[in-house]
């Protein structure tokens, strides 16, 4: 049986950026080392939840207007954050009490990973992979789609459609987080399972036990 300690996400903190900037522009792609130290969540503040839960909805057209690492900030924390750091546990449930979902955030600037122990978000490409994120037209140009890549090496006592199962559970989890934090901020969003996985995780170049779950895109909702 794997146990936590086994399975706890192995990720070196390294060097932390002071880069607090608003939202990188396209044409400003950062080195491919970048580690983005992403400023504290806004944890004082958003919407009353029953609000949030009112507003909630889909959104299919996004203006292409960045996030600022500001507000990425409070939603990567609200999707799969840590809020108990003496455990190192999470917003959202997760199986068995292994961590087996990583949050990668497809961007005009490229791939990067969410780190949650330094809230920190750590480059792993350099190119703009958005429009394989999804099979609809608006997953290209929205500013940020996130995507959900399992630990299938995470899972190994379980059958192989159980993993997807129990790993697809988590992702949900996660999504309905963000449609509540993104009703929070006056984003919008959508979570999307129309994703050619098989192609989306040779693009993230995902090690053969990694498979992507689900999508979900993010941005200010087209006016
Ligand atoms: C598992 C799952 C997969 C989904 N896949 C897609 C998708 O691929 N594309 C899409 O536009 N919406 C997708 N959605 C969003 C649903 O279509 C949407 O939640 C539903 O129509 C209800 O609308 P609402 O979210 O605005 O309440 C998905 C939702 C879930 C829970």
């Amino acid at each position: 049986m794997i146990t936590r300690r086994d399975a706890t996400l192995g990720l070196a903190t390294g060097l932390l950026l002071a880069d607090a900037a608003p939202a990188a522009r396209a044409d400003a792609a950062p080195p491919a080392d970048t580690v983005i130290a992403l400023p504290a969540p806004r944890l004082d503040g958003g919407m009353p939840l029953y609000q949030a839960l009112k507003l909630r909805h889909s959104t299919r057209g996004y203006d292409p207007r960045a996030v600022s690492h500001e507000t990425l900030s409070t939603l990567l924390w609200a999707a799969y954050g840590i809020n108990r750091p003496a455990t190192g546990d999470r917003t959202a449930p997760y199986w068995r009490h292994i961590l087996v979902i990583d949050i990668y955030l497809a961007m005009a600037d490229g791939v990067f990973l969410y780190d949650p122990k330094p809230h920190a978000l750590r480059r792993h490409l350099t190119a703009d992979i958005r429009a394989l994120t999804g099979l609809q037209d608006f997953v290209a140009t929205a500013p940020l789609n996130l995507v959900y890549v399992a630990h299938g090496e995470r899972m190994q006592d379980v059958p192989l459609d159980e993993r997807r199962l129990y790993a697809s559970v988590d992702a949900g989890f996660i999504g309905q987080n963000v449609y509540l934090a993104c009703a929070s901020e006056g984003l919008g969003s959508v979570f999307r399972a129309a994703v050619d996985t098989g192609k989306l995780g040779s693009a993230l170049k995902l090690p053969p036990d990694q498979f992507v779950t689900f999508a979900q895109t993010i941005g200010y909702a087209k006016a």
